[in-house]
């Protein structure tokens, strides 16, 4: 008869263990029964770089990484590109459904109301060095928020928490856009409220001195398909900083700061950074033999290829790469997309990258795409940023409200020095 236990024995003690088995996993403090004597700790479990541990129950997104499924809430993440806006999918993902008309035209209303942001802020960034990377600006710059919003500290009220999230995802854009422009040189532009959240941000970053901002509807709509693309993926790194940092219960505008902190880096948001410098190193589609050489001899990595859940095809990056060609139809090709397809198609066929099961991933074409749009490599990860704002809150917000929830503090297996006397400076 089968029964949803393990049973363990401990060949060390000759001990059987009944644990019970929830959702397809065990309780690593199930373990802790598990003892050769009284003295002893008890079996952990030992698990770098989190590889097979649930860290939490979740409801948000939903990723099964053979098959290159995604899906928010249930929705399946391409059926939300076509006909969702990002605010729509924000919405879906911080309460759980769809907004009807008037939820989302009071989310809109709201977070339409809170793009601007402290004078002082502008000046904090004024501070910055004029080659300032927009990521470290953006890092410093959510986290100085807190300072303006000590009501942030309040975590036990739903209302409270709800105005900070309103805050973060409307001032994020404005925070991206101060820093790209600081970054060029040239004077900030306020937020338009006529305009809608991507056509905003594009006047943001664009405006010159025209007397109102009309953004591209083409290059509007592919801007926010790509922020609905990054929107969440269930337990990654940042968002794990995310969890991690706000289980201290520290206030939500530092826990983003460590969420953008976890991005920055080139495994993770800074990937798309990342392949097109590798595109522009490989430079022609004649070098690409050589380059696939030296990945397959670990001397390089593919960027924007391979990802610890996907082991088949990314859903986002074939929702991106159709994107691309609606936006090189607007602006121009990209020349860099004929060594991308190349690469791509070699990589594909090639017995390394077939045994690894290493696909294009997010990163892949979407640097092409804001590349296209006139925007700088440094700027990627800060859309990437914008973009995943709304489920660092919505992962948040879930990790506030459950009960099995504590402050994250993993264990470690101790293999230093054991206890020795302290040896005075002039013995050493
Ligand atoms: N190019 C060449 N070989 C690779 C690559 C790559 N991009 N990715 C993995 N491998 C190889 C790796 O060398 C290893 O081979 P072996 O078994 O012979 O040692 C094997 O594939 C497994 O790699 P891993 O490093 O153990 O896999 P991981 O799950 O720890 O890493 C990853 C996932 C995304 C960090 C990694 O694939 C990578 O570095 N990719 C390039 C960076 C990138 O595109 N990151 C964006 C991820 S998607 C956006 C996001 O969610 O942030």
């Amino acid at each position: 008869m089968s029964k949803d236990t393990l049973t363990v024995t401990d060949n060390r003690t000759g001990k059987t263990y009944e644990l019970p088995i929830e959702h397809g996993t065990v309780r690593a403090m199930d373990l802790r029964q598990i003892k050769t004597g009284a003295d002893d700790f008890g079996l952990m479990a030992y698990d770098p770089a989190f590889m097979n541990t649930a860290s939490t129950k979740s409801s948000i997104t939903f990723i099964d990484g053979d098959k290159g499924i995604l899906e928010y809430r249930g929705y399946p993440i391409d059926e939300l590109a076509e006909h969702a806006s990002f605010l729509e999918v924000s919405y879906l993902l911080l309460f759980g459904e769809l907004p009807n008309r008037s939820q989302l035209h009071e989310f809109q209303h709201a977070i339409t109301h809170h793009t601007m942001v402290h004078e002082n802020i502008r000046e904090f960034i004024d501070a910055f060095r004029y080659d300032a990377h927009p990521m470290g600006i953006l890092v410093s710059t959510v986290g100085a928020l807190s300072t303006f919003y000590p009501d942030a500290k309040n975590l036990d009220d739903a209302e409270v928490r709800r105005l900070q999230m309103n805050r973060l995802i409307a001032k994020m854009p404005t925070l991206a856009a101060y820093a790209y422009r600081h970054r060029r040189g040239l004077p900030i532009i306020y937020p338009d409220n006529d305009l809608s959240y991507s056509g905003n941000f594009l006047n943001m970053l664009f405006k010159m001195t025209e007397t109102k901002y009309t953004p591209n509807p083409v290059i509007e709509k592919a801007l926010d398909v790509l922020f609905i693309l990054h929107a969440d993926h269930e337990q990654n790194c940042s968002t794990s900083a995310m969890r991690g940092v706000g289980s201290s219960r520290v206030d939500p505008f530092s826990a983003t700061a460590a969420a953008c902190a976890a991005l920055y880096g080139p495994l993770h948001g800074g990937a798309n950074e990342a392949a097109i410098r590798m595109l522009n190193e490989i430079g022609s589609v004649r070098n690409i033999p050589d380059y696939i050489r030296r990945a397959k001899a670990g001397e390089v990595r593919l960027m924007g290829f391979g990802h610890r859940v996907y082991k088949n095809y990314d859903p986002r990056a074939k929702v991106i790469k159709k994107l691309a060609y609606q936006v090189f139809d607007q602006v121009g090709k990209n020349p860099l997309i004929d060594i991308a397809v190349e690469l791509e198609k070699i990589a594909l066929e090639d017995d390394y990258f077939v045994q690894r099961k290493l696909y294009p991933n997010v990163d892949f074409y979407s640097g092409l795409i804001y590349q296209s749009m006139g925007l700088p490599m440094d700027i990627f990860p800060v859309l990437f940023a914008i973009g995943r704002t709304p489920g660092w809150l919505a992962q948040w917000e879930e990790m506030i409200n459950d009960n099995e929830q504590k402050i994250a503090r993993p264990r470690q297996i101790y293999l230093g020095e054991g206890r020795r006397p302290f040896v005075p400076l002039s013995d050493r």
